[in-house]
Order: C-alpha cells, then structure tokens, then sequence
C-alpha cells in the first residue's frame, strides 16, 4: 500500500527536502499551507503536480482536524513555526502560538483523527540555548535563551507527554542548524553567501553582521530530512539529536564563503550592534551517536563543500536574474 505523509512547514527550507525524499520514496505527500495574498510556494514549485495543498493553519484546530480527515495520514511531519529566533523576541506570544501550542493543536488533532498516526515534531538545539555539558546530547539539560527557544522547549515535552500519556507514536527531532541553497535569507548562512554573490557580482559593496563569534554544529538540510524519516520507520517512538559534531564561528563561515568566491573577507564585512540579540547562544556541538547507531544516520557533506555549495548557487542565480528559489536553479541545487 502507498504510504500517505502529511508535512506541515512545506514551503520551508526543510519541508521542500522532506517532499522530494518522500516523493521519491513512493509516498502520496500532502502539504499544509496557510492562506496568503500571494503565492509562497516557490521553494516547491518544481513538484507542484505531485503534491497535493491543503490549506490549514497551526492557528486554527478545526483547520488542522480537516486536514487529517482530508489526507487520512500514515505519518504527520510537524515542521511548521515561526522559526527566526530574532522575531521571537518582536513577537513573543505569535511565536508561542505557532511553535509551542501549535504543536498540541496537531497532536490533539491526531488524537482526534487517528492516533495510529506516526508523528514527527521538529525541535531543535536552540533549546539547549546555554548549554552545561558538551557535547549536547538527548539527556543535555535544556536552557532556552529566547522565546523561540522557550516555544521549542514546551513542543518537545508535549510530544514526549503525549507519547506517554497517550501511547502516540510521536517523536521528536533535536535537529542542530541545517542550510541549503534553499535557506531563508535571513539565516546568517545565507544572509553570508548571498551578500558574498552580491559582492562579486558587483551588486553590493559591504555586508554587515552581528556576532561574528558564535558558533554552530552547522550541517545539510537534505542529509538531516533523511534523519526525520529514519524516525517514523522505526519500531518505537523516541527522541533523537541529530547533526555533524564539528562546531565553527560565524567567523569561520565569512571566511569560508569570501574564500569560496575568490574575495578577501576583510574588504568588504562590518559589524553592527543592531544585529546583537538580548541573549545570545554562543556555542552548540550535538552528540549524535544515538541518531548514528539506531537510526543508521550519518552527515556526509562537509562544512566548506555547504558553504561553498551555496556560494556557488547565489552568484549562478543572481547572475542569471532567477528569483531565490528558482524552480530552474533549485532543480540542481
Ligand atoms: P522555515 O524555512 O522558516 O519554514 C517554516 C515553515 O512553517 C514555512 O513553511 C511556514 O509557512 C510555516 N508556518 C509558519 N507558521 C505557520 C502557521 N501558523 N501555520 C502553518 N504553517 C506555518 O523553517 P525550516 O528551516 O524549514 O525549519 C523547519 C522546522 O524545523 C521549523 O519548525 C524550525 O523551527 C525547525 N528547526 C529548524 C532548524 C534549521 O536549522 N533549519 C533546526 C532545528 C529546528 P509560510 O511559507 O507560509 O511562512
Ligand atoms: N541571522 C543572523 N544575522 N545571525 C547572525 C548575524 C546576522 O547578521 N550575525 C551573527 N549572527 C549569529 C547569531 O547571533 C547566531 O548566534 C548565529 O549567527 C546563527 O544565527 P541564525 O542563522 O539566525 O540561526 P539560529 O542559530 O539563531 O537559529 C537557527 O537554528 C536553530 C537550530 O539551532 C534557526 O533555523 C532555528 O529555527 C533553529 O531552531
């Protein structure tokens, strides 16, 4: 039988990567999007006749009960949230209505619908925030240092108490920073290798950043979408980390992206205060020897090869005069 996954969050960076591998994998995919006055499906616009939209909102519980009885789901992946920490600290409650109670609007959805449904919940290192141990791994105590981070925090434990309250095959995926040339462009890895294209393609004289000494376990979305799936395919519900364990500084990755365009870094980057964020998580590394051995999960790309793969793919797309996500350049990205 074809298995049917629902994925919310698909026309983010992550959910156009899950599609594909689900597509590919034979699934019949269908694809939570919240009404817009215009259209914001770009990042899938090259699969838009193998997917079937069905417009609902994390805001909205009777949206989200249709959605379910509309596609009868094997699998539920939970990727929607308002996901930019910045906006977080401008729009705390929105953020905590999406990515915090949005996430028991899906699982009381479920319950609702069919609680044999294999759920997925998208969460993330930024709950580590401050971390008292490195490596982090599933057992790393959390401390949140934003109100995205505070948002993620609760959509974990609800996963996990509904797991045990309910018996859902529900879990969840402490997934670290994941880019792609399919990335938001206020991410700083992309706000770096399209200000670097801009740069060479004479298009912009400088670009401006924040804290230049952070780090981060930095890996490749379509690697890490893998890792969502492996979860579902297993034969009991459980909590994973997933990324590389090689930290670098936002530093090391100006560096890395000025290099990759044949440009001197110093030339051209400035930092400004307005860029700071009222508190700061300075360093993330995952363990994720747990994701290694039960879920088979490896990242094979390294930091400079995603660097240099979105560096590569900003100076061919502006060069061109493609749209950020380009169904053309976005086929080989
Ligand atoms: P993204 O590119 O920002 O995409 C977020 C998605 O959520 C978009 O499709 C957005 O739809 C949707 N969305 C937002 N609010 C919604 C609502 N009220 N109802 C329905 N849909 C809504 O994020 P991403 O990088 O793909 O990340 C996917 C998920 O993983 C997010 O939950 C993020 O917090 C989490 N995460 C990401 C990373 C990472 O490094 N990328 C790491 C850990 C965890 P619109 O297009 O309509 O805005
Ligand atoms: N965005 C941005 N812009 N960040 C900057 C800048 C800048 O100009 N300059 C320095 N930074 C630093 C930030 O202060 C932060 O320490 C780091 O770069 C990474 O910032 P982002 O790329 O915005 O990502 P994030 O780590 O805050 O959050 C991302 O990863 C999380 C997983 O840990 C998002 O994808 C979250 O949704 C995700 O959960």
């Amino acid at each position: 039988m074809k298995g049917r996954a629902l994925i919310t969050g698909l026309t983010g960076q992550d959910g156009s990567y899950l599609a594909e591998l689900l597509l590919g994998r034979g699934y019949e995919v269908f694809g939570v999007v919240r009404r817009s006055s215009s259209v914001n499906c770009e990042r899938v616009a090259h699969l838009n006749d193998q997917i079937t939209f069905i417009q609902a909102d994390l805001l909205d519980q009777t949206s989200l009960i249709s959605a379910l009885r509309r596609a009868r789901p094997h699998e539920v992946y939970n990727l929607a949230a308002q996901s930019f920490v910045p906006t977080s600290w401008e729009q705390p409650v929105l953020t905590g209505e999406f990515t915090a109670l949005g996430v028991t609007r899906m699982l009381e959805a479920i319950r609702a619908v069919d609680r044999g449904i294999r759920f997925y919940q998208a969460s993330s290192s930024e709950m580590f925030g401050k971390p008292s141990e490195f490596p982090q791994r599933e057992t790393t105590p959390f401390h949140p240092r934003s109100p995205y981070g505070v948002a993620k925090v609760y959509g974990h434990y609800v996963t996990v108490n509904y797991r045990e309250s309910y018996d859902l095959f529900a879990c969840s995926g402490i997934l670290f920073n994941h880019e792609s040339p399919r990335r938001g462009i206020e991410f700083v890895s992309r706000k770096i290798t399209q200000g670097v294209a801009k740069i060479k393609l004479g298009l912009s004289k400088e670009l401006v950043l924040g804290n230049v000494d952070a780090q981060r376990d930095w890996g490749f979305a379509e690697e890490y979408v893998e890792a969502m799936w492996r979860m579902l395919q297993q034969d009991e519900p459980d909590d994973y980390v997933v990324g590389t364990g090689v930290a670098h500084s936002v530093a090391d990755l100006v560096r890395i992206a000025f290099s990759a365009a044949n440009l001197d870094w110093q030339d051209f980057v400035k930092t400004d205060e307005s860029f700071l964020r009222p508190a700061e998580v300075d360093h993330l590394l995952a363990d994720s020897s747990k994701a290694n051995t039960k879920l088979g999960w490896k990242p094979k790309i390294s930091f400079s090869e995603l660097i240099a793969m979105m560096v590569d793919y900003d100076i061919y797309r502006l060069g061109k005069g493609l749209p950020l996500y380009s169904s053309v350049a976005l086929a080989g990205s």
